[in-house]
């Protein structure tokens, strides 16, 4: 027990050292090029792949102190938003396989979400230079796996789709199954004062 404690005190340290850097999130589909490197931003709580820009505040009376906030940016284990908001905005998997953030200042998430659960996979890209992927396990029953699913009843997941994740309650019935997240390094500034 006391090492697994020492562990956990090593990756709050190593988290704390590497949260200067943030990340652009891309769908990693490499059978499917209609999906694959199709950026992913976050967007009315959900995360939109194919999203032109993602929805953001800025809560501080001089805008020009705010990020500009046109891209989302999370931290290397997609565990957090690139928010410059007190706080910050963390990012939840619930029961139903959706991916969200809560509001700024709020840590309000449905029953049974998890936080976290995003892993590194050892991928290759298309000129066999490895690229640096996640994909998600549930802890509570180990589930895994990640799917685009159709913003609207109908609508082509071609042009813009919700990111959603393997759980006990979705199996990804009617969505298309994507190898993963590719995370690109975009420097250590805040993507956005807060997401919407
Ligand atoms: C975001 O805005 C900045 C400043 O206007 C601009 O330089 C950058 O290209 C924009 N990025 C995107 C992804 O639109």
């Amino acid at each position: 027990m006391r090492a697994h404690y020492f562990a956990i005190g090593l990756l709050g340290l190593a988290t704390l050292v590497i949260a200067d850097n943030y990340f652009t999130i891309a769908l990693h589909a490499p059978k499917n090029p209609m999906l694959h490197g199709k950026l992913v931003n976050a967007r009315d709580k959900s995360f939109i792949a194919g999203a032109p820009t993602p929805s953001t505040r800025c809560g501080l009376d001089d805008a020009a102190q705010c990020p500009t906030g046109n891209v989302t940016l999370v931290t290397r284990d997609m565990s957090f938003l690139a928010s410059a908001v007190p706080g910050g905005q963390f990012i939840y998997i619930a029961p139903d396989g959706s991916i969200s953030y809560p509001n700024a200042h709020s840590t309000l998430r449905p029953p049974g979400a998890q936080v976290g659960g995003f892993y590194s996979l050892l991928a290759s890209s298309d000129h066999s230079e490895s690229v640096d992927v996640l994909n998600w396990r549930s802890t509570k029953d180990g589930t895994s796996g990640l799917w685009v699913c159709a913003v609207a009843p109908g609508a082509p997941i071609a042009y813009q789709a919700v990111l959603k994740a393997s759980t006990g309650q979705f199996n990804g019935l009617g969505c298309l199954s994507v190898n993963g997240i590719v995370i690109q390094e975009a420097g250590s500034s805040f993507g956005a004062w807060e997401y919407t």
